[in-house]
């Protein structure tokens, strides 16, 4: 490709990833693939551009708005502003990249070209950024993320727009952490034990797994270390029934399964139901790679599912990974950052309410409902727990140091009843976790 075609692809990825409210991997993923021509290096060098203006949209936003231009904030002035700013790249070779010939972006118009001119070599921060601005999040967000964080904020954000680590859960079903270890390390993989996941492994360096043998035959998956300790905390042992209430493609589900069936003993059951035929399609083959046979699926609807009415107080343990603005996974969501808006989180809420109902009435008594969100905010946490125990009676909250030194061993690395990890406090994704046992 050549530098113009590489712009014009950024301008038209951005758009996209807008307007499919897709995840921006997928939507790179699915540019390149119906482009071959594009070789590898033209793959990096667009990827890297698209999440870079991800990253500083508010600033660029900023920017655009500063130079009293008249122009919005669209994917193609935010383009240009990034190169302005960015990478300082000055308004003639702007002009030049913006040729308008085959594959590159149409020529720039007057406004642009003040644009090109009024920020080239202009420094990304400037002091009368607003902090949300500066730290770059959304700015309804702001009085949530204040009381969450309050003097910690800077540093919170920043871990969350560092690029996070790959890690890697074993799959205890079929090896064991050194294991599959030395198989990586034979393969000039080097990982490291994770630090608080007694099953995981944290990659030192990118690296292909794909082609790797102890891949190939299923001995681990790539997942977080904080959604491994989410699965961890559920407490599943071999014989139980447990209820994955938001499987998706089985991430935890996976995690549990192995739990399921440890130590040779009774098998157990492990239900794993979603309203995504699609994302319960998508576990079917990740099942099959580690040898959880004995995971059923079940797709449920949003309200008065059928199959909830017909197998209340059924599982020991319920996990509820509730749908949420994911905040806590920015790291690895650039875009769902810009996505949200207030009235979606008031939307999500409302779900995470019909869902805590319907995972609740499948809990057995002394079983257990563990809630989970990749979300910072305590519209998604401290207070939807606060609304279960207001609405839905017969439950407590377990204090998670407990249940933390009876599942994972050993004392937290936070403290406080519920469970809150983020990459500043953790080196983890964001998460929330609360357990909460039903009487007998
Ligand atoms: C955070 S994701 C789950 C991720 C998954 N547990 C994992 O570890 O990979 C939330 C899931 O909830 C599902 N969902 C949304 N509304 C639901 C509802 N009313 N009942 C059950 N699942 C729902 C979504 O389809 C999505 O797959």
């Amino acid at each position: 490709m050549t530098p113009g075609a590489r712009v014009q692809a950024c301008i038209e990825l951005l758009g996209q990833i807008a307007a499919e409210a897709q995840d921006a991997s997928a939507v790179i993923d699915a540019y390149f693939r119906t482009r071959r021509y594009a070789g590898a290096g033209d793959r990096r060098a667009v990827s890297h551009r698209v999440y870079e203006n991800l990253r500083h949209r508010a600033r660029l936003d900023w920017w655009i708005q500063r130079t009293g231009v008249a122009l919005d904030s669209t994917p193609r002035t935010r383009v240009l502003a990034q190169m302005a700013v960015y990478e300082r790249t000055s308004p003639d070779q702007l002009a030049r990249l913006f040729s308008g010939t085959r594959h590159c972006p149409p020529t720039l118009n007057n406004r642009e070209q003040e644009l090109a001119e009024s920020l080239y070599g202009r420094p990304p921060m400037h002091i009368d950024m607003p902090d949300w601005v500066r730290l770059e999040y959304p700015s309804w967000m702001g009085p949530s993320l204040h009381a969450i964080f309050g003097r910690r904020l800077e540093l919170e954000l920043q871990a969350l727009s560092q690029t996070a680590p790959v890690d890697l859960r074993v799959n205890t079903l079929k090896a064991t952490r050194e294991e599959v270890q030395a198989m990586l390390v034979g393969e000039r993989i080097e990982v490291e034990p994770t630090p608080l996941s007694p099953i995981g492994l944290r990659l030192q360096s990118r690296s292909r797994l794909g082609g790797t043998q102890a891949f190939k035959r299923g001995l681990f998956e790539v997942q977080d270390e904080g959604s491994q300790l989410i699965a961890l905390l559920t407490g599943v042992r071999p014989g139980m029934t447990v209820v994955d209430y938001c499987a998706g493609a089985g991430g935890k589900t996976l995690a549990m399964a192995a739990a399921l069936s440890g130590g040779g003993g009774p098998r157990g059951r492990l239900i794993a139901c979603d309203v995504s035929r699609y994302r319960m399609d998508r576990m079917a083959p990740r099942l099959k790679r580690a040898g959880a046979d004995m995971v059923r699926r079940q797709v449920v609807t949003a309200r008065d599912d059928s199959w909830v009415k017909a197998n209340r107080e059924m599982a020991d343990r319920v996990l509820a990974d509730v749908p949420c603005t994911g905040t806590g996974a920015w790291r690895r969501n650039l875009d769902a950052k810009w996505r949200f808006r207030p009235d979606d989180l008031e939307h999500l809420t409302e779900t995470q309410h019909l869902i805590m109902g319907q995972a609740a009435s499948l809990v057995a008594p002394k079983g257990r409902l563990v809630y989970a969100t990749c979300s910072l905010l305590r519209e998604e946490n401290e207070e939807q727990i606060d609304w279960f125990l207001r609405t839905i009676p017969g439950f407590t909250v377990l204090s998670v140091q407990d249940v933390w030194a009876e599942t994972v061993g050993g004392l937290p690395p936070v403290e406080g009843a519920f469970l809150r990890l983020s990459p500043a406090s953790t080196g983890t994704d964001g998460f929330f976790c609360a357990i909460l046992e039903k009487s007998g």
